[in-house]
């Protein structure tokens, strides 16, 4: 659906709406009575029609209505974010390309607007999230068929409903799917002030998992390690605060940990390896320093390391439509209680340029997550 809209905006280039709905095969009266009936409103996105840098190839425009079939849900987004991954596929980087024009986003909530004639069990104004996510959620209106819509619980706020997938399905993935931890085991992770970041230490804490963060050197590293210690870190350190030969002290109390996470590469990767124990796992799971990995052949051979990856989007892939939505409500339920926490900004629509730029790392390190509010 959200091709044919871009289709739509393909023709639009030099012709009017009238024309394109004309296009359709439809005369200027049956138009109007199909916009009545079956068609969305117009949608306001996020466009790019180019790979490139996303501060110079997306713009915000108007896309025209299209039909709402039988099974369709219309929905009025209501909160999307900008995750490191939208800024990839903007950028033509990512695993998998976007077919062109494309509107920006993954992920997302927003609510009920109308409904086809066949749908069941959704009524206007109830909340749902794409699930699994899927491109397009940067625009005021999205239109797709039941099956892609999850009902969340009303009263969940819109910034956690909206960016519950990417990170904090990952971050749980990655804790439950490499090594089998049990109370009391440890955890190191890089990427700390992310929001995977942040899951973890939460969702390690919710299973008496310590664990040990990497973050990196900032003016505000003081006030970032209390925030995080905050959410139930055992220990925070800057990469330059780290001596890599003396681990174990740095380590204190705290058992080597079997597992890692690594979200940056470089130097930030080898100090997670460091901290592993003998036989421990590193998952990279990003790589935003866009530094390579490196392994000294001596953690190899003496530690007998073991390198993982992991990717959502391939999980999301082997058959998990309705065990991601189970661990979504789960998420979900640790939002609304309280135990589940991360630092977010959100944004009006109106000012996506200046997200987009504090997303890109353009105002400096530190920034929080971007949520546009539609
Ligand atoms: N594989 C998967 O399925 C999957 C799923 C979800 C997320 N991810 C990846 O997980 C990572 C975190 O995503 P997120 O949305 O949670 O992040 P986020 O909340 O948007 O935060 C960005 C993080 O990256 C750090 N960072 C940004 N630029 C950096 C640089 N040049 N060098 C070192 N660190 C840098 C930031 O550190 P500061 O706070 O110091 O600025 C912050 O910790 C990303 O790489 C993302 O692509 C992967």
């Amino acid at each position: 659906m959200a091709f044919l809209r871009l289709a739509a905006l393909k023709a639009l280039h030099g012709t009017s709406h009238t024309l394109l709905l004309l296009r359709r095969g439809r005369g200027p009266a049956s138009a109007v009575r199909a916009f009545s009936a079956t068609m969305s409103p117009p949608s306001r996105a996020v466009v790019h029609e180019l790979f490139g840098p996303p501060d110079a190839v997306t713009r915000v425009t108007e896309l025209p209505p299209v039909e709402i079939k039988e099974n369709d849900v219309c929905v009025k987004m209501l909160a999307a974010p900008i995750n490191p991954s939208d800024i990839n596929r903007i950028q033509g980087n990512y695993a998998v390309k976007p077919q062109l024009p494309a509107v920006g986003g993954y992920e997302g909530v927003g609510e009920v607007h109308s409904l086809g004639s066949a749908v069941r069990g959704l009524s206007p104004g109830d909340l749902v999230i794409p699930s699994p996510p899927s491109s397009g959620t940067w625009q005021t209106y999205v239109v797709k068929e039941q099956s892609a819509w999850h009902k969340i619980v009303r009263g969940t706020p819109l910034e956690y409903a909206a960016t519950i997938t990417v990170n904090p399905l990952t971050a749980l993935r990655m804790l439950e799917d490499f090594v089998d931890l049990k109370p009391g085991d440890a955890i190191v992770q890089n990427g700390a002030t992310s929001i995977v970041g942040q899951c973890i230490v939460q969702l390690a804490r919710i299973r008496s998992i310590h664990s040990i963060n990497v973050i990196r050197d900032s003016a505000l590293s003081d006030e970032v390690k209390e925030k995080l210690k905050r959410l139930g870190a055992d220990k925070v350190y800057t990469e330059t605060q780290l001596d890599l030969k003396k681990v174990k002290e740095f380590l204190a109390n705290i058992p080597a940990p079997a597992l890692g996470f690594n979200c940056i590469g470089g130097h930030s990767a080898t100090a997670v390896l460091a901290f592993l124990g003998q036989g421990g796992t590193m998952v990279t799971y990003g790589g935003m320093s866009k530094l390579p990995v490196t392994v000294s052949t001596s953690s190899f051979i003496f530690k007998d390391l073991s390198l993982r990856g992991f990717w959502l989007q391939n999980w999301l892939g082997s058959n998990k439509a309705e065990e991601c939505r189970v661990m979504l409500d789960h998420l979900l339920g640790l939002v609304r209680e309280g135990k589940l926490t991360y630092e977010m900004e959100c944004v009006p629509f109106d000012d996506f340029q200046t997200a987009l730029d504090k997303s890109l790392g353009k105002l400096g390190g530190g920034q929080r997550k971007q949520v546009i509010i539609f």
